[in-house]
């Protein structure tokens, strides 16, 4: 599929922006944490995600009633825990009381649905974190607001990158604090004005996360072009990611950290 990267809108931020971010290239960012050996999105995975040597993580995150970042990938808790019902209807309290790791397995019994600012507390010293704005089904719910506050209060602007599918989540996040970077989550099951980022101009991103079946060397070309990284989604077979390395990719976020870091060990040297 040929991939048309939104309006000839005028130059964004240049690419020096992010070499604070990309000190390795492509950098390994793992996707919920290392979730295929620890509960995803859970502080545990985000632990091990840098044991195993990524250069970030991505994470996922939306409000409870009480209006708290909580880091969680679905509206709903019951893929994950032992509770049931909706993030958004239960208070941080509720949600504490959770069992967010016996579902992944017995070994991480009573891991816990951390706080954000728990995790960027902890892992933003050592690496810097992907915050994925989940307010799909709550648009309006302002989290954009909570999450770039509680990032300038703890004084990481240089250490996060705000991401989302929804151009008017990043637009909004750009008003409110544009010195706080922004990735355009993209993929190819979208709506095409989605699918090819032509809200980019509302967006203003530096960085474009594309699906890994968007990210070609034309995409790399026209985003580079423009003065944006690239970050490819969600990538865990080697042979893409060598692929996607030598063509330039800036980003690799992958479930498997270890498994991208051992496949691209050549390249990470070039950052
Ligand atoms: O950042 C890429 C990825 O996290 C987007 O999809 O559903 O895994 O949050 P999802
Ligand atoms: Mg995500």
């Amino acid at each position: 599929m040929a991939f048309f990267i939104g309006p000839p809108v005028g130059p964004f931020l240049p690419m020096d922006d992010l070499n604070h971010l990309f000190a390795h290239v492509p950098a390994v960012i793992a996707h919920r944490g290392a979730n295929r050996r620890a509960p995803e999105n859970s502080l545990e995975a985000f632990r091990l995600a840098l044991e195993l040597g990524a250069h970030a993580i991505e994470l996922d995150v939306m409000l409870s009633r009480d209006r708290v970042p909580v880091v969680i990938h679905d509206t709903r808790v019951d893929r994950t825990t032992d509770g049931t019902g909706r993030v958004q209807d239960r208070t941080w309290a509720e949600l504490r009381e959770l069992d967010a790791g016996s579902k992944f397995s017995s070994a991480f019994r009573g891991a816990r649905i951390p706080q954000l600012q728990q995790v960027l507390e902890e892992i933003s010293r050592r690496a810097w974190v992907n915050i994925e704005l989940k307010n799909y089904a709550t648009r309006g719910d302002r989290l954009e607001q909570v999450v770039v506050d509680m990032v300038e209060r703890m004084g990481l602007q240089r250490k996060v990158l705000l991401s989302s599918f929804n151009p008017l989540s990043l637009g909004r996040a750009a008003r409110l604090a544009p010195d706080v970077p922004r990735g355009l989550l993209t993929m190819p099951s979208m709506p095409i004005f989605l699918r090819d980022g032509w809200f980019a101009f509302v967006a203003k991103p530096q960085s474009y996360n594309l699906h890994l079946d968007q990210t070609n060397a034309q995409a790399l070309r026209a985003a580079h072009a423009r003065g944006a990284r690239v970050c490819a989604w969600t990538v865990n077979d080697p042979v893409d990611a060598v692929r996607l390395a030598a063509e330039g990719v800036d980003g690799i976020i992958t479930d498997e950290p270890e498994v991208i870091l051992g496949a691209i060990g050549q390249e990470t040297q070039r950052g």
